[in-house]
């Protein structure tokens, strides 16, 4: 029987989270056999600091490489579309990093040839795969908060707070008209919809640019690392993408909620929080600290549970792997991201289990983005 070393993978991009790609995928077992970065030079110091076999220069040297059965997407959004395209018609699977694509035609024509392929087709939107956010959603199948009434939340971070950070996410041309709610607002609305199962159908949005202008480094400069760098020569140029926004939201069957996203929150690093509030009981989770998860009663003491496989359910499980008080976070959501997916390659789809995120879904969160741009515009509820 095969097993995930018998696959074999290409990663594409060396900047911050490619790299993350490659450590999760070892530490699973797959066959990590190369990688290529935007130059021939980053390529090759790549292939070289993580011990692959090949650096590939050229993109159609992946496609055309019959050894290769897996492409893993890792580079600016603008590509992502073109990318995925090339790999299902070339007969390679797909992990893509989030958003899927540009906009919504893009996304649908990659549900349509991802459907025709028969491959797998993921969208790496990692943070369902918290050990306690699969516990969320097993009390919530369980109903033991009931009727679900509300979802509030945020998603938060610092690192654009100054007109002097810049990355190319700014610009939409490179990440898309939207950019705080599509790079990071996604993720909190692709992971409240797991854990409930409920699928918003309207928003309500209020965007804005408090940074009109901002200054570029002259020169490639990689995700997060404009906080660290020393005095460089910049420009200014206009950005026309938003630093935060909120979203009022409706979703299926009557829950309402409300997400703020920002990446100008002072002395917040990456903080993603929900609150599920129901009839019977209330979830709040916070990726600041992942391994608690608090759960609210009316009636009893409110209980805080610490990650611990021994007082976790069945279908949590399979996604941790390490006893109680040993803390699992950021990494580890990709090493069991990435799980589902080839467990999908090997076995086929396990319906019983957390699927990694289709193109269906990923295509449902640029929907989503574009009812949100919508409803700013015209400053109206959106109906997706
Ligand atoms: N799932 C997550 O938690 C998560 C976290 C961060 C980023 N992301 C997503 O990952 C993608 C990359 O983000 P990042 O933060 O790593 O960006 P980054 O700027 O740090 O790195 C991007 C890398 O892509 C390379 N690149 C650019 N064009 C290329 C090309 N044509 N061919 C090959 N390589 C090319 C760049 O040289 C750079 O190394 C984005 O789509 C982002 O939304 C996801």
């Amino acid at each position: 029987m095969k097993t995930y070393a018998d696959i074999n993978v290409v990663v594409v991009g060396t900047g911050f989270i490619g790299p993350v790609h490659i450590e999760a995928l070892k530490r699973l077992g797959v066959n990590v056999i190369g990688i290529m970065g935007s130059s021939s030079q980053k390529s090759k110091s790549a292939r070289k600091k993580f011990g692959l076999k090949k650096a590939y220069l050229q993109f159609d040297e992946i496609l055309q490489d019959k050894a290769v059965d897996v492409i893993h997407i890792a580079v600016p959004n603008i590509f992502h579309y073109d990318m995925s395209k090339k790999a299902l018609l070339a007969g390679k699977h797909v992990m893509c990093e989030k958003p899927l694509a540009m906009n919504i035609f893009e996304s649908n024509e990659l549900v349509s040839i991802a459907k025709e392929s028969k491959l797998e087709a993921g969208v790496c939107y990692n943070t369902r795969f918290y050990p306690l956010n699969i516990e969320a959603k097993n009390k919530i199948q369980k109903n033991e908060i009931g009727q679900v009434f509300s979802i509030v939340g945020n998603y938060v971070q610092d690192w654009l707070l100054y007109e002097t950070d810049y990355n190319w996410r700014v610009m939409a041309d490179q990440g898309g008209a939207l950019r705080a709610i599509a790079d990071i607002g996604t993720h909190w609305m692709d992971l409240v919809s797991s854990i409930t199962g409920l699928t918003i159908e309207s928003v309500f949005a209020d965007l804005s640019t408090f940074h009109p202008t901002r200054k570029r480094p002259k020169g490639e400069i990689e995700t997060f690392s404009g906080k660290t760098s020393k005095q460089i020569e910049t420009e200014n140029i206009t950005i026309d993408t938003e630093d935060c926004g909120s979203i009022l939201l409706k979703f299926k069957g009557g829950a309402k909620g409300c997400l703020w996203v920002s990446q100008l929150n002072a002395g917040r690093k990456n903080q993603m929080r929900y609150e599920v509030s129901g009839s019977k009981g209330a979830i709040a989770w916070n990726s600041e600290t992942p391994n608690e998860i608090w759960y609210g009663y009316r009636d009893k003491p409110n209980e805080i549970l610490s990650k611990d496989p021994s007082l976790m359910s069945n279908l949590s499980q399979p996604y941790l792997s390490y006893p109680g008080g040993h803390n699992e976070g950021f990494s580890d959501t990709f090493k069991q991201i990435f799980k589902s997916f080839y467990d999908s390659i090997l076995h086929g789809k396990n319906k019983e289990g957390i699927m990694y995120p289709t193109f269906a879904e990923g295509h449902h969160e640029i929907k989503i983005c574009e009812a949100i741009l919508e409803s700013n515009k015209k400053e109206k509820w959106v109906i997706l």
